[in-house]
């Protein structure tokens, strides 16, 4: 069964069950996304997809108070099985070496959002987006100064994504230290004024 537009994904929380699922979507898409920017030794080795396993484990793993929305978006369909096709997470803006000097107590982060390769182009990033911003936004209401993603710097359809999604270049991180052994990365940073406003202009499809 072919699936074209944001309705034939259903968008909901993810649970412990889901991290392997929530890996896999994630790697598979990186290792498309990110073939010309990282090695494919790393992108392929048995480790980098343990440490992909270990990180969506541990986002899932039910804490007493939550440090982050996590998001999942899967195929529905009678003929077949639910797949996982994208993934998305965010929460306060995280301790970045290079961004000290923004308040962190006031601002959002998307910390990642990844769409399959089979499901991208349908409009599902634009959804998961939304659904995880407005999501982390009535959580920590707090954080409404400001919304910030980052994403490789040679990440042109990420970063022509974010664009469309009305946010503007903040800066440049170089040579930043990656998690999970994947090495050094410039990595640009986007920012959004006003999160309430923007979560309007979203939902009314003006951005
Ligand atoms: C970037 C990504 C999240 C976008 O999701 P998507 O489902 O492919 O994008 P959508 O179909 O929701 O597109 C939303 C809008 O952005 C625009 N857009 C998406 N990619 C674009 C690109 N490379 N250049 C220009 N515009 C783009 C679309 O035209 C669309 O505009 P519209 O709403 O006016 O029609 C997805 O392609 C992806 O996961 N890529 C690999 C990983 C990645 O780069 N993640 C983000 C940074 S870490």
């Amino acid at each position: 069964m072919a699936f074209s537009t944001p309705q034939d994904y259903t968008i909901r929380p993810g649970t412990l069950p889901d991290a392997a699922a929530m890996a896999q979507c994630n790697l598979e898409s990186i290792r498309v996304a990110f073939a010309e920017l990282m090695p494919a030794s790393w992108l392929h080795a048995p480790s980098t997809a343990d440490s992909y396993l270990t990180k969506w484990t541990d986002h899932l793993t039910p804490r007493p108070v939550p440090d982050g929305i996590h998001l999942l978006a899967e195929t529905h369909s009678d003929s077949e099985p639910a797949r996982v096709v994208a993934v998305a997470n965010a929460g306060p803006l995280r301790p970045y070496i290079g961004l000290e000097s923004l308040d962190r107590a006031t601002m959002l982060q998307l910390w990642t959002l990844y769409v399959h390769p089979t499901a991208q182009g349908t409009g599902l990033g634009r959804r998961l987006f939304l659904e995880a911003v407005k999501s982390a936004h009535e959580t920590w209401p707090a954080c409404s100064d400001k919304l910030i993603v980052l994403t490789f710097e040679g990440n042109t359809n990420g970063r022509r994504f974010y664009e469309k999604l009305g946010g503007t270049l903040w800066g440049i991180l170089p040579k930043y230290p990656l998690p999970l052994g994947g090495g050094n990365c410039d990595i640009a940073t986007y920012e959004w004024d006003g999160v309430a406003e923007w979560i309007t202009k979203w939902e009314k499809g003006s951005r």
